[in-house]
């Protein structure tokens, strides 16, 4: 949706629906409504009330009756006590307008602190502010796979990792619905890009399908996410929201008993829709509504169907609680924290990547009397959040420069530089302050948002150049990225250090200060790839992206991200899973049993560090898998010296391929190559495994 909205008329709506809605939920005595006894399943008490309900009443409920006070809203149903489902995006904290909320870091910084302990925290804190506000559907996590580097959404995703993807997803829906909220999980399928989102027909294989495009879906669906929203494109020539094969695979072969909504706008037909799978209609009624009823009645859809929408509706409501509670919220509530404030510093700290550390240019040290920050982006205007539906209004930004400013205290100089004055009068001020510091620190980004995908990979303005005249200028330049996704970094074997904190939120001066100065061991890991140039990237054709008449074909296949760079023998400028730390770990004693694998990961630095080892695994030939695909990863944190055994259980999924044949899993037998290490392209362990 445009986020152009009013909110002022919105909130006061708002505060009253959320008193109806507190008013109308808990009355009426349990002899009456069976449904109200919490001793019984959230399966059985959506029975009991489905079985309550006028044909009428369910189609209330399969629609939106527009953008109102939430983004979505059904009202709720005062004979029956059916609180109002009130739907809010996004994926980095509460949006759409509503304002003292926390502007929590980007899902791909979160991403980037490749832990699924902070993930759950994250969408416990998120799910806590929606709740707050009186939204009880959030919709978020959005777990498309990143494809291309240039897609607007790219921030609000978990990287090009399926595996990777799937771990964050599931964690952080168990920690927005631990907190009363229903996790959205989005969009399906094969939302991989903005630019003509509306129309392309994505043509992707069925193993592609189901070995990277599907499974984070599969792991939140497993995590008990209670809806799914289906995206705007098509898949193989059928919008998304009225395909069967991908809807039939969502309901049937992963089991998935929440509801399917359309995402705003995606909802195509009546007939078709709701025969395949879809339940919900957002945000309005345009074949939801009337047409459906005329549907139902003349048998079309059948009622049965009707039914399962409603059931699959009322299953997840009853799940997270949304029955059994006074206290709803409303957008009045400020839900801001200490302690969410203190968890958004910790995720932007955590996800922030140290790529490149020439001659120990970092940490700042004592030593450095004066620091010329450099770069709008340290301050003017930090690149702290994305646009579009995922926005969030920060009420604050702890500007880089702050955070910087703020840390060294009042015995060193820093100085701040935006650089980007008209011609080069900006670029030659900077060049004069870094002249005169002891380290030059350039800000350098982009945001990007919903609706088209960037141009190109290339830093907006002048900034290539200004960051080549700075590390000219002083051999101690670093520069510290804002980026949704990668970007080209001409100019990377001229500066000492290289830092990328993607959109960390409104607390995003005080994280990178901490790693800047060394207070936190930088302990993010690329969860994509950098390549060195545009063309090094899968898809690189016009068929492939943005797609020809409407049409994309996904024919690098299973070969996305670090799968094509290590099937394709391109180096990449930073490979997944990429990030140092300032300690250095040894890796040593592999053992391998059955599917165990076992090592030991020793700081052999003078520091305490977070190591983040990596599993990865390369199939039988015979498979025709890439080359390896990560399957298994941890966080240590280790005090100088300090060794730990670390043991790494494979399920049997890991081992599994889609076998287009027979329309299933299969799992090839042979030997599987075991790669241990700290990034896909550093591999310090390998060892062989059978699988007979
Ligand atoms: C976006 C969804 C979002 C919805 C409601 C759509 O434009 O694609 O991600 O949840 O709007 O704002």
């Amino acid at each position: 949706m445009r986020r152009t909205r009013i909110r002022t008329a919105a909130v006061v709506t708002a505060v009253l629906t959320g008193i109806a809605t507190a008013v109308s939920a808990p009355a009426g005595a349990a002899s009456d409504r069976p449904w109200m006894n919490t001793a019984q399943s959230p399966d059985a008490r959506a029975h009991e009330l489905l079985a309550a309900m006028t044909v009428d009443e369910e189609l209330a409920m399969v629609h939106g009756t527009g953008v109102g006070t939430y983004v979505g809203v059904v009202p709720g149903n005062a004979r029956l006590g059916i609180p109002a489902i009130n739907l809010e995006d996004g994926p980095a904290g509460v949006a759409d307008g509503m304002t003292n909320v926390t502007a929590f870091p980007a899902p791909i910084t979160m991403a980037a602190a490749w832990d699924p302990d902070l993930a759950r925290r994250y969408g416990a804190a998120m799910g806590a502010e929606e709740r707050g506000k009186g939204a009880n559907v959030h919709l978020a996590p959005m777990v498309n796979i990143l494809r291309v580097p240039q897609g607007g959404r790219n921030w609000e995703s978990l990287g090009e990792d399926p595996y990777l993807a799937g771990r964050l997803a599931a964690a952080e829906v168990g920690g927005q619905q631990s907190e009363g909220v229903i996790a959205t999980v989005k969009h399906y399928a094969d939302n991989n890009q903005e630019n003509d989102r509306r129309n392309v027909s994505v043509q992707v294989d069925e193993r592609t399908q189901h070995e990277i495009y599907y499974p984070a879906f599969n792991a939140a669906v497993r995590a008990g996410a209670g809806a799914v929203m289906c995206s705007y494109n098509k898949i193989g020539g059928t919008y998304a929201c009225e395909n069967p094969g991908s809807l039939g695979d969502l309901k049937k072969q992963m089991g998935f008993r929440g509801w399917v909504m359309s995402d705003w706008g995606a909802t195509h037909s009546t007939v078709p829709a709701a025969t395949a799978g879809l339940d919900q209609e957002m945000p309005g009624a345009t074949y939801f509504g009337a047409p459906l009823a005329t549907a139902v009645q003349s048998g079309q859809v059948p009622r049965a169907r009707l039914d399962d929408m409603v059931l699959r509706i009322l299953r997840s409501m009853f799940a997270v609680g949304l029955f059994d509670r006074t206290d709803y919220g409303n957008p009045a509530v400020d839900v801001r924290s200490d302690a969410h404030t203190a968890l958004a510093r910790q995720i932007a700290e955590a996800g922030t990547v140290l790529l490149k550390n020439a001659h120990a240019a970092l940490p700042i040290t004592k030593a450095a009397k004066s620091i010329a920050v450099i770069g709008t982006d340290a301050k003017d205007k930090p690149q702290a959040v994305g646009g579009g539906s995922g926005h969030v209004i920060a009420s604050h930004v702890v500007t880089p420069y702050d955070g910087i400013a703020a840390r060294a205290g009042s015995g060193v100089d820093v100085t701040y530089t935006p650089g980007d004055s008209a011609g080069d009068a900006g670029i030659a001020a900077a060049v004069e302050q870094a002249k005169k510091s002891d380290v030059a620190v350039v800000f350098a980004g982009i945001t990007s948002s919903e609706g088209s995908d960037r141009t190109d990979l290339a830093l907006p303005g002048n900034l290539d150049q200004l960051i080549s005249a700075v590390a000219a200028a002083n051999p101690r330049t670093i520069v510290v990225l804002n980026t949704p996704a990668q970007v080209l970094m001409p100019w990377v074997d001229q500066v000492s250090g290289v830092v990328e904190s993607w959109l960390p939120g409104q607390e995003m001066g005080g994280a990178i200060a901490d790693v800047l100065f060394g207070d936190a061991d930088p302990s993010g890991r690329l969860p994509m790839t950098f390549g060195a140039k545009a063309v090094d990237y899968p898809a690189n054709t016009a068929e492939q992206y943005p797609g020809v008449n409407h049409v994309e074909q996904y024919a690098e296949g299973l070969n996305v991200g670090y799968r094509h760079f290590d099937r394709a023998g391109i180096a990449p400028l930073f490979p997944f899973g990429h990030g140092l730390s300032y300690t250095s770990f040894r890796y040593g004693k592999l053992a391998v049993d059955g599917h165990r694998v076992d090592f030991t990961v020793t700081n052999t630095g003078k520091r305490a560090g977070t190591a983040v080892p990596q599993l990865y695994l390369g199939f039988p030939t015979s498979a025709g898998e890439p080359p390896k695909s990560l399957k298994a990863f941890t966080r240590l944190n280790l005090k100088p010296g300090e060794s730990r055994r670390v043991t790494l259980n494979l399920p049997p999924g890991a081992f599994q391929v889609w076998d287009t044949a027979h329309h299933r899993w299969a799992t090839p037998k042979g030997t599987y190559h075991v790669y241990v290490g700290a990034s896909s392209g550093d591999v310090r362990l390998t060892g062989t495994m059978r699988v007979s």
